[in-house]
């Protein structure tokens, strides 16, 4: 099936495109009233994203009803610890939960590698009932957690604000914490290697804890495992967002990815500067930028388009859209890129 919108895959490849493709993370669920009608037919999220002809339903709302240039898979980065053995739960506002951590060798070896087919056959299939529903209208995205991020749930048991046991076995006990992310890492190129095969055209991996480590470790524990999923995905464009790792921006230039996604903190001409020409950025509008009157997101919308400029931008938020958001305020967001970043390619 070949893509009417192609422009997100376009702009991820350095191609020329008439206009900035724009999409948010976690756009599926969180803020849609339509979301939550499907979700409260349900027992919670879990059972939802389980539920692939429902899973698909929810991933497509935001195309239809917010005009995003891309559709990202209604799933979790946690459907991979789980697939590993290690099953959470959502507890209601208050986020995901794991009954068993990791903290002994023995805790360890009770885990498997993830097998993509038999464990998050779910996933795979939402992925081919979306692609089919899509019928090519806009690219789906495919996704999985880094697996520093997936190691923080899969240590801490819950987030955090420090993720101090995580963060503590990188001192204690630096070679159980290497066999942990190396079993991580082999599960999630496996998955995303699954999630291509089933449609997605594109794959995003998510550090969302990148910012809690300092720049050595941050190489060490978190990059190098980044990179050996980069290496190892070849079949479609990879976007690597490294939430808060300021730090490493002129490493990532070196990661064999199309993308790297910028949040707010991350200043627009620092970052082109140091990541280099080679690479798509992603981002990067404060989130809060949201709640403003329409004209002030109009205005912090188009300085954005203006500081990123005419080549290899995909435009996003600097993190996921804030639950109690008004869709309305998100559509001023998609309605001005796609506006304004035509208007500055005509003149
Ligand atoms: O982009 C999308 O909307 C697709 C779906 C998606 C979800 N989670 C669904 C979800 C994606 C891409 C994620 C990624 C994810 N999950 C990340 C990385 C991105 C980020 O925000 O940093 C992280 C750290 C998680 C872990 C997680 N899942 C947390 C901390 C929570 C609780 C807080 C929250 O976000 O609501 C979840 C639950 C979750 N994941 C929900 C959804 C729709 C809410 C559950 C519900 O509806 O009850």
């Amino acid at each position: 099936m070949e893509l009417q919108n192609d422009l997100l895959i376009r702009a991820a490849k350095g191609e020329k495109v008439e206009r900035t493709p724009v999409w948010l993370m976690r756009q599926a669920g969180r803020i849609l009233p339509e979301y939550r009608a499907v979700r409260n037919r349900l027992s919670g999220f879990i059972e939802l994203a389980q539920t692939p002809e429902l899973a698909a339903e929810v991933t497509i709302q935001p195309v239809d009803i917010l005009g995003v240039d891309a559709a990202i898979i209604f799933s979790d980065i946690l459907v991979i610890p789980e697939a590993m053995g290690l099953p959470y739960e959502m507890v209601e506002k208050k986020g995901p939960r794991f009954p068993k951590t990791i903290s002994t060798d023995e805790d360890l070896k009770a885990l498997k590698k993830a097998d993509a087919k038999s464990d998050l056959g779910y996933v795979l299939e939402a992925i081919k009932i979306t692609k089919k529903e899509l019928n090519g209208r806009v690219p789906l995205i495919g996704f999985a957690g880094a697996p520093w991020t997936i190691f923080c749930y899969m240590v801490e048991g819950h987030g955090s604000k420090t993720f101090s046991k995580a963060r503590r076995m990188l001192y204690n006990d630096p070679m159980m914490a290497d066999q942990l992310l190396k079993l991580i890492t082999d599960s999630t190129i496996e998955y995303l290697k699954a999630q291509i095969k089933a449609g997605a055209d594109i794959v995003q991996v998510f550090d969302s804890w990148a910012g809690i480590l300092g720049p050595e470790q941050y190489q060490r524990f978190s990059m190098k495992y980044i990179a050996e999923i980069c290496d190892a995905i070849t079949e479609v464009p990879v976007t690597v967002f490294s939430k808060g790792a300021f730090f490493a921006r002129s490493e990532m230039r070196h990661l064999n990815c199309e993308t790297i996604g910028l949040d707010w903190s991350m200043d627009i001409q620092n970052s082109r500067r140091l990541i280099g020409e080679n690479k798509t950025l992603q981002g990067n509008l404060d989130p809060c930028a949201l709640y403003a009157p329409d004209v002030e997101i109009e205005k912090a919308t188009k300085k954005m388009l203006d500081e990123f400029g005419t080549s290899r931008h995909i435009a996003n938020l600097g993190h996921g859209v804030y639950p109690d958001i008004d869709p309305n305020k998100v559509k001023v967001f998609i309605n001005t890129v796609k506006e304004y970043s035509a208007k500055l390619r005509s003149t």
